[in-house]
C-alpha cells in the first residue's frame, strides 16, 4: 500500500458515519422555499416535528450541506402537548459530516420536538441540490430551477434527516417569479400572487424518504392525459419541445394502467408529471409524482431513431415503476439499493413488452441487460449485489451495472424459478406489507417464500450476497452428464479464479426439468440419446457454459439446421466469445463457431457477432498504427454481412419486423467497418444529400451515415457536423453526431474536439459521453489521455460529483493494450485517488491485463485465421 493509498483509508476510515435516524426521527416537515429572483441564491424556513430517541443528551443533529443558518428554534412537545422552549446556545455545522448540531445547556429528552430551522444557500450549477438548467427559446436565453435529491442532496436544499429510512410526511411552499410554472411532487393547494412574486403552496405528500422529494420552477409548456383510474398524468418540457412529448405521455398512461393493474395497488396520488429538463446529470429520476428526465431520455421526434423511442419507452416503464417499487416501499439503507433499480431495470421490460409486443423486448433483455452483466461480473474487482455502504460518497459508485443489470438478471431467474404467477403474486404481498416503510432484500425473499413455498431465500442467496458467477463445464459420458462449476473470471492472473463459492445453479434443460446443481461436480443421469444437448435453455440462468468437444459439434449443427431459438443461438455465441477472451478456449475455436452463424438473420446473435468481431479487432491489433489485423479481417466481415445486406436493402418495408428495422443499421455499420465499396458509397450520398439539400436521413441510419463521414472525412466534414451539432435540438441527434465527431483519423481534428470540450457547445451532462468516446477512437486515444492529465483539476470540478466522473478509469483502460501503458495509468490514478474512482480505477486495471494476456495468446492465431480465409 503506498502512502497516497494510506492517507485516503484513514480519511475514508474516519467518514464511516452514524445514522442520524438512529437517533431523530422526523414524522413531518413544513417546508418554505424562496428562490431568489437571480436564480444564485435561495432561503427558506423548515419546521422539522419529530421524535428524539435514545439516551437524553444536550443536541440534536441533522443533514445539511452547505446551507448557512440564521436561526434555531427547538420546542419540546409533552406527552399532554405542553410546548416549551428549549435555548439553543449554539449551532455548529460540521462540513465533512454534512451535518448541523443544535446544541443546548439542558438536556434534551427523548421524546416529541418541533424544531424551527431558518437558512439560506447557493444555487451550483453542478445539477444536485437545487439547480439550474439552461435553454434558449427564440434567441432569447432562459433558466428554470429543478431539484435532484437522490441519493443524499436533499440537504444541499434544507436541513432535514437525509437518509431512506427516515420517512416523513412534506408540506412544500415555494416563492417564485410570477408566471413561471412551479410544480412539485403533489398538487397545487394555494397560489398567492403578489405582483412579480407568487407563492404556490402543495398539497401534503405521503409519507417517504428526503430524496424523492423535488421541485421544478421555470417557463413550461405541458400535454395532459387521465390514466384509467382518473390520475392526471402531464408531460412538461420547455416550450418548442411540447410536442415532442406526446410518445411518453401515451407510454406513461399505458403503463399506469398496467402497473395498477399489476401490483393490485392504486397509484398512492393524484397526478404525476413527466418533466424532461435541458441540464440532468442521470437518465431519469423517480420522485414521486414529479418524474424528472433529461431531455433524450423522454422526448421523441421525426429525428428519433427506433433505438431511442424503444429507450423512452423503457426510462418512462422503469421510473413509473419505481413509485411502488422504491417509493411506497424503500429500501432501509443504501445497501439494499439494488432492490429498486434491480427491480426497476427487470420491470420496464415485463411493462414495456406488455405495451409493445411486436418489439420482442425480451431477447433484448437478455443482450442489453444480462449479457452486460455477465461482462461486468466476471471481473475480480465487482461487488456483490448487496454491497456495504459506509458513507454516502459511496453510494454513487454502486449506481452501475451490478446493481442494475445484475439485479435485474438474477430477478429474471427467479421469476422463472417460482413462475410469474408467484412472483407477481409474492411482489404483491410485499408491497401491501411494506407500503410506506422500508425493507431489505431478506423481507422480499420472506414475501416470495410465503406466497411461493419455495426455499427462495436458499436459491437466492448465494447469487445476492457473494461477488460473481458461475461458469458450468459440462461433459457427458455413458449415461450421465459431469457438471462442474467455478467462478468465472476473465483475468486468468486473477486470484478470484480460486473462490470457492457454489452457487445454486438451474440447469434449464428439456430433457432435465427442474434440476439444480450445487456441488463443485454433479453428476446428472442423462442418456446421450437426447442430444443435442443444450442448458440454459432461454437464457434465464446468470452463468456460462463451456461444453465439451462432443456435445458442441451437434450443438453447432444444430445452429445451422434452425433447430436452436433466436435466444438460444446469441446466448451460446456470447458464451464462446467471453470462454476463449478468458483463455479457456482459443480464439480460432470461437471463429469457428462464428462460422456456423453465416445464415444467421435475427438480431440477438447478430449484436453478438458484431460486438464480439469489434471487440477483437480493437484489443487483438498488433501494435500502434499496424494495421494488419484490421484489413485481414474485411473480407471476412464482407462476405459475413453480404447476405444480410441484400435481404434488408436500404430501405424500410411497410409491414417488416421491428427488429429487422434494427438490424439493418447494425448490418450496415458492420459492412461499412469493413470497407465495403457499395455501402460506403451509398453512406457518403446520404451524408452528401443531408448537407448540401438537407434531406432528412433515416434516423436509424443517422449515426453510420455521420461517422463514416468522419472516418473518411476531413475539416470540411469537422465544420459541417459541429453546425449541424450547434443547429439541431434533437438530442438524439447531438448523440449520434459525437459518435461522428469522434471518429476523425486527423490528430488536428481531435485537438478541436477536445478544445470544444471546455466551451458552452457541450453541456456538462454530455461530456462524459464524448470522452469515452474520444478514448474508443485509436487515433484520438493517445491525445484524449494526455488531455485528461491535464485537464483533471478542471475535469473533477465540473463533473466530479457526477457518475461520469467515477466511471473514466474504465473509459480510459478499455481501449489500451499495452505493458507500458498500464504503468502510466497506474502512476496518474494512483496520485489522484479519492473514494469515487477507486473500484473503476481497479476494474481498469484488470480490463487491462485481461487484454494484455488475451493479445499475447491469441492475436497472431487471430491474425493467421482470416488471413488464411482470404
Ligand atoms: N434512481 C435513478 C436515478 C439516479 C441515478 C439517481 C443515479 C441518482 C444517482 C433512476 O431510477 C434510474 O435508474 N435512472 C436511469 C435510467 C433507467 C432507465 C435505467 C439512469 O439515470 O440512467
Ligand atoms: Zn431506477
Amino acid at each position: 500500500m503506498n502512502q497516497q493509498t494510506l492517507c485516503y483509508t484513514r480519511m475514508y476510515m474516519a467518514k464511516n458515519v452514524k445514522r442520524l435516524y438512529s437517533s431523530f426521527k422526523p414524522s413531518h416537515y413544513d417546508v418554505k422555499m424562496n428562490i431568489h429572483e437571480d436564480k444564485r441564491n435561495f432561503n427558506g424556513e423548515v419546521v422539522i416535528y419529530g421524535q428524539k430517541t435514545g439516551r437524553p443528551s444536550k443536541r440534536l443533529t441533522f443533514h445539511q450541506k452547505g446551507l448557512k443558518i440564521q436561526r434555531a428554534e427547538v420546542v419540546s412537545v409533552s406527552k399532554k402537548d405542553a410546548k416549551t422552549i428549549v435555548p439553543v446556545s449554539r449551532i455548529v455545522r460540521h462540513e465533512s459530516y454534512d451535518e448541523l448540531r443544535l446544541h443546548s445547556e439542558q438536556p434534551l429528552y427523548p421524546g416529541q420536538y418541533i424544531v424551527t430551522l431558518e437558512f439560506s444557500g447557493v444555487i451550483t450549477k453542478n445539477m444536485d441540490g437545487i439547480y439550474p438548467c439552461f435553454f434558449e427559446i427564440d434567441g432569447v436565453q432562459k433558466e428554470l430551477i429543478a431539484t435532484q435529491f437522490e441519493s443524499h442532496h436533499a440537504r444541499e436544499a434544507f436541513p432535514c434527516i437525509d437518509e431512506p429510512e427516515a420517512k416523513a410526511t412534506f408540506k412544500l411552499s415555494l416563492e417564485h417569479a410570477s408566471g413561471e410554472t412551479a410544480l412539485g411532487n403533489t398538487q397545487v393547494t394555494t397560489q398567492v400572487i403578489n405582483d412579480n412574486r407568487t407563492i404556490t403552496t402543495f398539497d401534503i405528500t405521503p409519507i417517504m424518504s428526503t430524496y424523492l422529494v423535488a421541485f421544478v420552477v421555470g417557463e413550461l409548456s405541458y400535454r395532459e392525459a387521465l390514466s384509467k383510474n382518473g390520475i392526471t398524468i402531464r408531460t412538461y418540457t420547455v416550450a418548442n419541445q411540447i410536442e415532442n412529448a406526446d410518445f411518453a405521455l401515451e407510454v406513461a398512461v399505458k403503463a399506469m394502467d398496467f402497473y395498477e393493474e399489476y401490483y393490485d395497488i392504486p397509484f398512492p396520488l393524484s397526478k404525476c408529471d413527466f418533466v424532461a429538463l435541458p441540464d440532468f446529470a442521470s437518465g431519469a429520476m423517480e420522485n414521486w409524482g414529479l418524474i424528472t428526465f433529461r431531455e433524450q431520455t423522454m422526448l421523441c421526434d421525426e429525428h428519433t431513431s427506433l433505438g431511442t423511442k424503444q429507450y423512452v419507452a423503457i426510462v418512462v416503464a422503469h421510473e413509473l415503476t419505481h413509485q411502488w417499487f422504491g417509493n411506497l416501499v424503500t429500501m432501509r439503507w443504501w445497501t439494499d439499493l439494488w432492490l429498486n433499480e434491480g427491480f426497476a431495470s427487470w420491470m420496464e421490460y415485463l411493462a414495456v413488452d406488455t405495451l409493445f409486443p411486436e418489439w420482442e423486448l425480451w431477447t433484448q433483455f437478455s443482450v442489453d441487460e444480462q449479457q452486460a452483466a455477465l461482462k461486468a461480473d466476471a471481473l475480480e474487482f465487482t461487488h456483490p449485489i448487496e454491497v456495504p455502504v459506509h458513507h454516502p460518497d459511496e453510494i454513487r459508485t454502486i449506481f452501475d451495472i451490478i446493481s442494475y443489470q445484475k439485479g435485474a438478471s438474477v430477478l429474471h431467474m427467479l421469476n422463472d424459478y417460482l413462475g410469474a404467477e408467484h412472483f407477481r403474486a409474492g411482489l404483491q404481498h410485499y408491497l401491501k406489507t411494506f407500503a410506506y416503510k422500508n425493507a431489505e432484500t431478506t423481507d422480499l425473499w420472506r414475501s416470495l417464500e410465503e406466497i411461493s413455498g419455495k426455499p427462495v431465500m436458499d436459491f437466492m442467496n448465494t447469487w445476492t450476497s457473494r461477488s460473481g458467477y458461475p461458469l458450468l463445464s459440462v461433459t457427458a459420458d455413458k449415461d450421465s452428464l459431469v457438471c462442474s462449476q467455478q467462478r468465472f473470471v476473465t483475468n486468468p492472473q486473477s486470484k478470484a479464479r480460486k473462490d470457492t463459492t457454489l452457487w445454486p445453479i438451474p440447469l434449464l434443460a428439456k430433457e432435465l426439468p427442474g434440476v439444480l446443481v450445487q456441488k463443485r461436480t454433479a453428476k446428472v443421469p442423462f442418456s446421450k440419446t437426447q442430444t443435442p444437448l443444450l442448458l440454459n435453455q432461454g437464457l434465464t440462468g446468470f452463468y456460462r457454459v463451456d461444453y465439451s468437444h462432443e456435445i458442441q459439434e451437434l450443438q453447432t449443427n444444430a445452429i445451422k439446421n434452425g433447430q436452436l431459438s433466436d435466444i438460444d443461438r446469441m446466448g451460446l455465441l456470447s458464451d464462446g466469445f467471453e470462454v476463449t477472451k478468458a483463455g479457456y478456449q482459443s480464439i480460432t475455436d470461437y471463429l469457428e463457431l462464428l462460422e456456423h452463424y453465416a445464415n444467421e438473420t435475427k438480431l440477438p446473435a447478430w449484436e453478438i457477432i458484431a460486438s464480439s468481431l469489434s471487440t477483437l479487432r480493437h484489443t487483438l491489433a498488433l501494435n500502434d498504427g499496424d494495421d494488419s489485423l484490421r484489413e485481414a479481417m474485411k473480407p471476412f466481415v464482407k462476405k459475413l454481412t453480404s447476405r444480410e445486406l441484400k435481404r434488408l436493402g436500404w430501405t424500410k418495408q411497410t409491414d417488416e419486423k421491428h427488429l429487422d428495422t434494427l438490424l439493418r443499421p447494425l448490418i450496415i455499420s458492420l459492412a461499412a467497418s469493413a470497407d465495403e465499396t457499395d455501402t460506403l458509397v451509398k453512406l457518403q450520398l446520404l451524408y452528401n444529400h443531408k448537407i448540401h439539400d438537407n434531406t432528412q436521413i433515416d434516423p436509424d441510419l443517422r449515426a453510420t451515415v455521420y461517422v463514416t463521414a468522419a472516418r473518411t472525412g476531413g475539416q470540411k466534414e469537422y465544420d459541417e457536423l459541429l453546425s449541424s451539432y450547434i443547429a439541431t435540438s434533437s438530442s438524439d441527434e447531438k448523440l449520434s453526431i459525437t459518435a461522428a465527431m469522434t471518429s476523425f483519423q486527423q490528430s488536428e481534428l481531435h485537438a478541436q474536439v477536445l478544445a470544444l470540450l471546455q466551451t458552452k457547445t457541450i453541456r456538462t451532462q454530455d461530456l462524459s459521453y464524448w470522452i469515452a468516446y474520444c478514448f474508443m477512437n485509436r487515433h484520438s486515444r493517445r491525445q484524449t489521455w494526455q488531455w485528461l492529465q491535464d485537464n483533471w483539476a478542471w475535469l473533477k470540478k465540473v463533473i466530479g460529483t457526477d457518475l461520469g466522473f467515477a466511471r473514466i478509469p474504465v473509459y480510459v483502460a478499455r481501449n489500451f493494450t499495452d505493458e507500458d501503458f498500464l504503468k502510466e495509468y497506474t502512476t496518474f490514478f494512483e496520485s489522484k485517488m479519492e473514494p469515487v474512482i477507486k473500484r473503476s480505477y481497479e476494474q481498469g486495471l484488470e480490463i487491462m491485463q485481461t487484454n494484455i494476456a488475451w493479445h499475447q495468446r491469441d492475436a497472431q492465431a487471430a491474425l493467421a485465421w482470416f488471413k488464411a480465409q482470404q
